[in-house]
């Protein structure tokens, strides 16, 4: 960046440069056509004078400024020399005295005089009554008029450079500001990828596009540290959870005997222990794969088929009071298999909570833009302050009678939640499945 604005500038510089010296050598031009001028006009308007009165009255009329001097020749020899004082006086320099003595017409050039390059003009003036030739010579000190452009443009060079030098001095500084917390948070991130250690945050300054970055870059990190910890607590929980039954079995199978009835009821106990582990490791394999993408498998679901034929599964579980309290003539887009696990759950825990004859229904309904799918029992009911909870993995209320895992709600939650629904439990005993309904086009 630094060099293309370096480049610019000596380009710029140089460019002045050329055209100032085009600008000298004009005005020289200009001067020398003003100055032919006047000496005809001169000249015209006296007629009968001679070469010396002419010379000398035109010299003392017209002054040569400072840096430029006259002179006339006669016959090619130095004659008459203007006022004023010249760096060097040409009027003595014979290569130059030469050189203007064979003018015919206005002749313009460059010499190389003593007090460096000049540009000079010599004029030949012949008049009828004069037989000798004179001439008129100017001379401009050019080496003085570009040793002016040389000092400008030396001034505007340095100038140049110290802006330049300013500029990228400045701009470091500003980069290295600017950059400062991007590599704050750079390094931020490469401590979090290197440490397990996901509670640091970087520290949010001020509200540019700097601070967003950051301000995003800790949400992800909560979003990680979150994700982790529920992971943490999932892989705890099912570590507790498999440690019983297998202390269970160690404990049967390190008192067994070598009596063969003592050994077929350990044998028994042992199959069913692992059979509990065998549901648990299959629950915790269906949880774990609701929270990836792929978890349903969607089709067309008839509700009113869906609600009959669980309930005609659920006759195998026990000997109940089995009913349909009324089906929604409905289709929803679903996961058919995961909706019948999650309902077969909930038959299973009525089953489970109720007595031989009690009443176990299941009903489904459409409200508005939902679906509502129930499973409802006639027995002792949740608890109101464990409504919540139980929907937790690992979690059982109540009595500790039976062998259930405590994963069953769970995965019912899961299950809805990953049709967008979500599931509760009221008045007791009743479960309800709210999903949201749009109809399916015939
Ligand atoms: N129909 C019901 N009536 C009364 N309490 C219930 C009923 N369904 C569930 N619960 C309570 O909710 C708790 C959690 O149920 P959940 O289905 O998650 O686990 P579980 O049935 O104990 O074990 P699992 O389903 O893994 O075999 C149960 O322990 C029970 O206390
Ligand atoms: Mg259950």
């Amino acid at each position: 960046m630094l060099a293309v604005v370096g480049l610019a500038l000596a380009l710029s510089t140089f460019a002045t440069w050329t055209v100032q010296l085009a600008r000298v050598e004009e005005r020289i031009i200009g001067e020398f056509e003003h100055e032919i001028g006047e000496l005809r006009a001169y000249v015209t308007q006296r007629p009968g004078a001679d070469l010396d009165t002419l010379f000398k009255g035109y010299l003392q009329v017209n002054a040569a400024d400072r840096w430029e001097t006259f002179f006339t020749l006669l016959d090619g020899q130095p004659h008459l020399k203007g006022y004023g004082e010249a760096p060097a006086p040409l009027d003595q320099d014979e290569g130059l005295v030469r050189q203007a003595g064979l003018a015919a017409k206005p002749t313009v050039g460059p010499w190389e005089s003593r007090a460096g390059e000049i540009r000079y003009v010599s004029m030949p003036v012949k008049i009828a009554n004069d037989a000798r030739q004179g001439h008129f010579v100017i001379g401009i000190f050019y080496e003085h008029h570009r040793q002016e452009v040389v000092e400008s443009v030396r001034v505007l060079a340095l100038t140049s450079l110290a802006a330049l030098a300013l500029a990228g001095a400045a701009g470091w500084f500003v980069a290295g500001r600017v950059l400062a917390p991007v590599r704050m948070v750079r390094q931020a991130a490469e401590r979090t990828g290197d440490s397990s250690d996901l509670s640091r945050r970087l520290d949010v300054v001020g509200n540019d596009d700097v601070a967003a970055l950051a301000r995003t870059f800790n949400h992800m990190l909560d979003r990680l540290q979150r994700a982790f910890a529920v992971q943490r607590e999932f892989v705890d929980d099912a570590g507790h959870e498999l440690r019983t039954p297998i202390t269970v079995i160690r404990g049967h199978l390190e008192l067994m005997g070598d009596d063969p009835a003592e050994r077929e009821e350990t044998m028994a106990l042992v199959t069913d222990e692992l059979n509990r582990m065998n549901r648990i490791v299959d629950d915790l394999l269906t949880l774990a794969k609701a929270e990836q993408p792929g978890f349903l498998t969607v089709e067309d679901v008839e509700l009113a088929d869906l609600t009959v034929s669980v309930i005609a599964k659920a006759r195998a579980l026990g000997e109940r009071d089995w009913r349909v309290d009324e089906v929604a003539e409905a289709r929803i887009v679903a996961d058919r298999q995961r909706l019948t696990q999650a309902l077969m759950q909930l038959l299973a825990n009525a089953v489970r909570h109720t007595q031989p004859g009690a009443l176990v229904a299941a009903g489904s309904a459409v409200e508005g833009d939902r679906v509502r799918l129930w499973v409802r029992d006639g027995g002792h009911g949740v608890r109101e302050e464990d409504r919540e909870r139980i929907f937790q993995r690992f979690v059982r209320a109540g009595s500790r009678s039976h062998q259930g895992a405590g994963l069953g709600l769970a995965i019912v939650r899961s299950i809805a939640e990953a049709h967008a629904g979500r599931v509760w439990v009221e008045d007791g005993a009743r479960f309800v499945i709210e999903l949201p309904y749009r109809e399916v086009p015939e």
